[in-house]
């Protein structure tokens, strides 16, 4: 029998995984609120909240930073379900912007829906998870996982998928 496991399902497991291994190395406790739901695991991931669903506006990008202040990023509402859109229309996805090449900024694109590097001109799908489309990149765009919450409207980040350029590790 085939079981399902979730996006964040999968997520909490690999994050308690590979925490256990870092607790059960380095003797740490428990830091976060949402360590003590799991048990003894450091997730590590602390989320986010980017912005309200309600708030956006089609195809105008706006900025945050995770997981830290040095991890600049882009949440963007397409106006139409995407992979890994959430939000009361399933549209509202968010990348790193840091180009997988050199580290550049890329800027969205509003008439492509992508996101552009001016440095060597790589050109990502934000409607297709970050797919590279073309250029000097072999890696997608970082896409950062998030959560909706329709009580409060908010958008939460929760996790990455893919190594934000530059680093060993998205967390530090
Ligand atoms: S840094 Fe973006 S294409 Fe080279």
């Amino acid at each position: 029998m085939t079981q399902h496991v979730s996006r964040r399902d999968f997520f909490k497991m690999s994050g308690s995984l590979a925490a256990g291994a870092g607790v059960a190395a380095a003797g740490l406790a428990p830091a976060t609120a949402e360590a003590a739901e799991v048990g003894s695991a450091i997730l590590p991931y602390k989320p986010e909240v980017v912005t309200r669903a309600q708030s956006m506006k089609v195809n105008q990008p706006e900025h945050f930073n995770f997981p830290d202040a040095s991890s600049p990023c882009q949440a963007v509402k397409m106006g139409q379900a995407v992979p890994g859109g959430v939000g009361p229309d399933k549209d509202i996805v968010a990348y790193s912007t840091l180009c997988t090449h050199q580290g550049c900024p890329t800027v969205y694109d509003a008439n492509d829906r992508t996101f552009k590097c001016p440095c060597h001109f790589t050109i990502f799908d934000a409607e297709k998870g970050g797919q590279m489309v073309c250029g000097q990149a072999t890696e997608n765009l970082p896409q950062i996982v998030l959560e909706y919450d329709a009580k409060t409207d908010s958008v939460t980040a929760v996790a990455v998928e893919g190594l934000i350029y530059g680093r060993q590790s998205n967390v530090l």
